[in-house]
């Protein structure tokens, strides 16, 4: 099976609703979340921008949105992550983000905007070969034995392995060469985003 066959087949299987993940109860936890304000279908082809609600959207969860085709990730981070993410990177691959893809305005260590520092909007597309990494916010899920004793929190793709921080930084020698990309967003007000479109409120 090719890379892409392998990438296309992985995301129809993701992506067929818009959901919340977060932190709260045991394990995961999935439920249905923003209907959808989003595009006809034939606009979404096209691929128009689409808007995600985050009036809901808890610190440690996470509502999964579809573009272009693509997962796309938006994750509220709590302040204890967001003093890990700026600490603990020894075994981050591209720390800075430098080989990494994501708009001018998140090239910082949250890859966030400075207003909504901890809310996180990353492609769940691993860049290794495609699949979508899973948010895995602490050890209480079925991938703690990947991952070491001292998580802070993160994602792991289930296909080869590969690790990602909170803000999509992959760890060191993993399949995955770079970190998850970061499409162009833009806030329409503290509880809207819209994505497909770059803005000017950084
Ligand atoms: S597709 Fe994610 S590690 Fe291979």
């Amino acid at each position: 099976m090719s890379a892409d066959a392998v990438d296309n087949s992985k995301r129809r299987f993701l992506v067929s609703a818009t959901t919340v993940v977060g932190a709260v109860g045991a394990g995961f936890v999935a439920v249905p979340f923003v209907k959808s304000w989003n595009p006809s279908a034939r606009a979404l082809a096209a691929g128009a921008p689409v808007l995600a609600d985050i009036s809901k959207l808890e610190e440690g969860q996470m509502i999964t949105v579809e573009w272009r085709g693509k997962p796309v990730y938006v994750l509220k981070r709590t302040d204890d992550n967001m003093k890990d993410l700026a600490s603990d990177v020894d075994m981050l691959a591209d720390i800075n983000s430098d080989m990494s893809k994501q708009p001018e305005y998140c090239k910082n260590v949250g890859r966030s905007y400075d207003k909504h520092t901890k809310v996180s909007v990353m492609e769940g597309v691993c860049t290794h070969l495609g699949c979508a990494p899973k948010y895995v916010p602490d050890l209480n899920n079925p991938y703690a034995g990947a991952l070491g004793s001292d998580w802070k929190g993160g994602f792991f793709c289930p296909c080869h392995g590969s690790i990602y921080d909170l803000s999509g930084r992959v760890y060191k020698s993993m399949p995955a060469p770079t970190n998850l990309p970061v499409p162009p967003h833009v806030f329409k007000s503290d509880t809207v985003i819209l994505i497909g479109q770059d803005g000017s409120n950084a």
